[in-house]
């Protein structure tokens, strides 16, 4: 049995097949918005921001849900493209709605590392290489290049902001 931080809220695990993706786990319980596209950590589609430490705070790291089991998660704090929401749209996903995204299968994954860097706390600009793990086949990198440059800081009040100035879970083992 684990616990962890899922979207601020704390998801207890009683059993699971230890060969269980997060990619998988969040689909089977109705968090759809991270996508499998290649299922071997290629194209980003299935992105979720994993809370790392960051001295006495915390960072945003975006990592391939496929390619993490479950059981990793164990007393850390994920959250996921449905978290980011949880206040109306998220700054990352209003700039992504200016033409960068056509079928929107990879989108939830660009927000997510989008995401990723628009909190990091020296960021002077917008680091492109925050997207180098994330592939779109159709909508083509211009646009989505424009909607990162467009984001501004993060208000301070933002609740995802705040929740970087606080420590990061410190990894449970498993029972
Ligand atoms: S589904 Fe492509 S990297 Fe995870
Ligand atoms: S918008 Fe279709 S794959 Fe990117």
């Amino acid at each position: 049995m684990f616990s962890f931080k899922l979207n601020g809220k704390t998801v207890e695990i009683s059993e699971v097949d230890p060969h269980t993706t997060v990619l998988s786990w969040l689909r089977h319980n109705g968090l759809t918005g991270s996508k499998e596209g290649c299922a071997e950590g290629e194209c980003g589609a299935c992105a979720v921001l994993l809370l790392r430490p960051d001295g006495n705070t915390s960072r945003f790291e975006s990592v391939n849900g496929c390619l993490l089991l479950l059981p990793s998660l164990a007393g850390q704090e994920v959250w996921t493209v449905e978290g980011l929401e949880t206040h109306g749209l998220h700054p990352v996903q209003t700039a992504m709605l200016q033409g960068g995204s056509q079928c929107g299968y990879c989108t939830p994954g660009f927000v997510v590392s989008m995401a990723a860097e628009y909190y990091r706390k020296e960021r002077q600009g917008f680091d492109l290489e925050a997207l180098s793990g994330n592939l779109c086949r159709c909508t083509g990198y211009r646009p989505i290049k424009d909607a990162a440059e467009s984001l501004g800081k993060p208000d301070p009040n933002d609740p995802l902001a705040q929740r970087l100035t606080q420590p990061a879970p410190t990894p449970a083992p498993l029972n």
